[in-house]
This record gives structure tokens, C-alpha cells and sequence, in this order.
């Protein structure tokens, strides 16, 4: 049983709207004249009609299915999922919000990575929770989660959540199932693990087994990488029953709307979509690092859709970015203080070109 939140424990609080999809399912009754859901159905939407045509404004009339199901199935049958595991969200970023306000209340403790994706603690302090963060292991050329300091921390502070992005952004590195798995075990029975697999896809040492819920943890997905949808704000949680049931108890049951589970219908149908994608990704990084190691920059092995250079200061680092910009080209430097030498790159093909390259190689001359 998850440790949860202590105002959710017992509540009983039935969501309002589980939606027709599973009114049917329930009932057996199939609708054809929807005229409960005070939706606006005659309306014309002549200008969304003419620039997206008439299927787009179907959609776009109703409220989408709050249960997703069709979508949890696709989700299910692509990734090797029981689709009971899976809450769908607007995004990884909402999924994360959604699990703190289910385990956390104002004044819990929460353990990051110093200089990790900032989202987990921005939400965290914006829920009341007092953040602890762990410095990188630095080896080398390396920057990775520091697994044990991390434990170290939950068990020190009674932490309620850790989190751990895998891959990481923005160090790209990764950890093995095998030793997540063991993080996860090692962790006390009333500690949640957020692990946010936002790239897990494009990671090739990451995809074995990965359908499956880790006990005490709630893996995080996002279709905004490797599907190519981030303007559509699709995430899920992927956990077991007793997860997901208390997930049910706090969503946003619209949040995700009509038109983006449509679409990310259409796109985890084909097959070939999401392939393409990690395919090629992995030609670009692979070729990216490649040309910013050979002009001199030390470029950390990323399991990602982007990779990450490790500049030798701060200084350095702002002036290859302000270099950058000054034609044009914005990259991110993270605001971290732990990692605000670092310059991440989206993989892409225009970076490639020869021009921007020289660019990077002007600004470290
Ligand atoms: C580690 C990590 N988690 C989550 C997200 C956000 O994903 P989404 O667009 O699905 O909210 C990002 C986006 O950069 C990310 O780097």
C-alpha cells in the first residue's frame, strides 16, 4: 500500500465524471445522440474547420474520454503495459504535480539530484515540501545520480518522495534496471520513488522489461520525446493497482483532451512512427557528438534526445551560449548552480549543419 497523502487516506470521493466510454462499458448501452454532456454540438467553428477541416472540429466540440481507454489500450499494446497501470496526464511535468499532490502534504520532505530537471522541485516547494538535494557523482568525464547519497538522504530525513529522472536531463546518463531495482527495494516502505522516464526510449539499455510497475515506485512517461508530441501535453504514470487508484482520487479528469488522444492514437497505431524517431535519433546524437568532440568540446554520453556539453566554467559556458545567441541560436544552460558549466543541445538535424557547427567551434577557440 503506498504511503499517501494523510487527508486522501480512507476519503472516500468518487470522481463526478468517469465519462461515456466507460458508462458504456459499465452499461452495455451504446449512445449515439450524446445530449448529456452540455457540449456545444451544433457548433460551426468555420475558421478551425477551414484551417483544420471537419474531423479536427468533431473532436474538438466534445470533451475527450476522462478514462482514456482507447488510448491506455494503445499505450498498453505498444509498450507491453497493462493499461490498469497506466493514468493518463497532460505530460510528465502534470504527472509529477499529480503524484505529489497524492503523497505529500505542506512541510513533507522530498530528495532530488542538485541540478536535475528543476520541474520535480518547483512543484515540490509549490506544494510546501522542503527539497534536499544531492550533489552528481563526478568521475572523468562523467556525471551521474548519485544512487546511495540519495538514499542516505531519504533515510536521514524520513523523506516521503524521492526523485530520479532516467535517463537524466541534464547529465543524459543512466542507470541500469538492475541497479534501479535495487535502489527501489533499498528504499524505506514509506518512501515513493518518482522515477521520470521521459527518454527512457531512446535509450537501447533501458528498453528491456520496461511495461512493468516497480514496487513502491511510480514510473513516469511522456510522449513529448519520442513520440513528437510535445505540444499535445501527453504523460502517464505507469504503477500498480493501489498507485493508481490513488492517483484516480486527485486527477484532472479532462485533462488531457479529445484531440491530443486522438492523435497520439494515430501515431502509436503505426508502427513505424515512434521507430523512426528513436532510429533517427540515435544516427543524430551519435554524429552530433561526434563533430563537437572532434572541435574540442567534452561531450557527456547521453541516453536522450539531447546531448550535453561539459565546459571547463561558468564563465566559459555563458559565453558559448551568449555566443550562440548572438546568431540566433538559443541551447540551455541550466540555471543550477551545480551545473551551470554544462550547455545542452537538442539533437536535431539543422544543428549539423557545418555553419553551426563552426559556430561551436569559433566560440572555443
Ligand atoms: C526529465 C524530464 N521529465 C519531464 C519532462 C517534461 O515532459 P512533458 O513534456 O511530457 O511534460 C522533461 C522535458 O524536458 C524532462 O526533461
Amino acid at each position: 500500500m503506498p504511503r499517501i497523502a494523510e487527508h486522501l487516506r480512507g476519503l472516500e470521493n468518487p470522481n463526478p465524471f468517469p465519462g461515456l466510454v466507460a458508462f458504456q462499458k459499465r452499461t452495455g448501452y451504446q449512445v449515439q445522440y450524446r445530449l448529456g454532456g452540455n457540449e456545444c454540438l451544433d457548433a460551426p467553428l468555420t475558421v478551425l474547420q477551414e484551417h483544420y477541416g471537419e474531423e479536427f472540429c468533431r473532436l474538438a466540440r466534445l470533451y475527450g474520454d476522462p478514462g482514456a481507454s482507447a488510448l491506455r489500450e494503445s499505450l498498453g499494446r505498444v509498450h507491453g503495459i497493462d493499461p490498469e497501470h497506466i493514468c493518463l496526464d497532460s505530460g510528465a511535468d502534470a504527472v509529477i504535480a499529480l503524484c505529489l499532490r497524492a503523497l505529500c502534504v505542506p512541510g513533507d520532505k522530498v530528495v532530488c539530484t542538485a541540478g536535475t530537471y528543476p520541474t520535480f522541485g518547483y512543484f515540490a516547494r509549490a506544494a510546501g515540501c522542503e527539497v534536499i538535494e544531492v550533489d552528481y557523482q563526478r568521475t572523468g568525464h562523467s556525471l551521474s545520480v548519485h544512487l546511495p547519497g540519495l538514499l542516505q538522504e531519504v533515510v536521514r530525513t524520513g523523506a516521503r518522495v524521492v526523485y530520479l529522472a532516467n535517463p537524466d536531463n541534464p547529465s543524459g546518463s543512466w542507470w541500469l534496471p538492475e541497479v534501479i531495482d535495487e535502489f527501489c527495494r533499498s528504499l524505506p516502505d514509506d518512501c515513493t520513488l518518482l522515477l521520470d522516464e521521459a527518454y527512457l526510449d531512446f535509450c537501447a539499455d533501458l528498453q528491456a522489461d520496461s511495461g512493468r510497475p516497480l514496487p513502491g515506485c511510480i514510473r513516469i512517461r511522456s510522449l513529448s520525446k519520442a513520440y513528437g508530441l510535445a505540444g499535445l501535453r501527453l504523460g502517464f504514470a505507469l504503477a500498480d493497482e493501489a498507485f493508481i487508484e490513488l492517483l484516480g482520487k486527485v486527477r484532472i479528469h479532462y485533462a488531457v483532451g479529445g484531440l491530443a488522444q486522438h492523435a497520439a492514437q494515430l501515431v502509436l497505431d503505426d508502427p513505424q512512427h515512434g521507430e523512426l524517431i528513436r532510429t533517427l535519433n540515435g544516427l543524430l546524437r551519435n554524429s552530433l557528438g561526434e563533430r563537437l568532440r572532434e572541435v574540442g568540446y567534452r561531450v557527456l554520453p547521453s541516453g536522450t534526445n539531447f546531448v550535453s556539453l561539459l565546459l571547463p566554467s561558468t564563465r566559459a559556458a555563458q559565453h558559448l551560449q551568449e555566443h550562440l545567441l548572438e546568431h540566433h541560436i538559443a541551447v540551455h544552460r541550466p540555471a543550477h548552480p551545480a551545473v551551470d558549466n554544462l550547455i545542452r543541445v537538442t539533437v536535431c538535424e539543422a544543428v549539423l549543419e557545418d555553419e553551426l557547427i563552426a559556430l561551436f567551434e569559433r566560440a572555443i577557440a
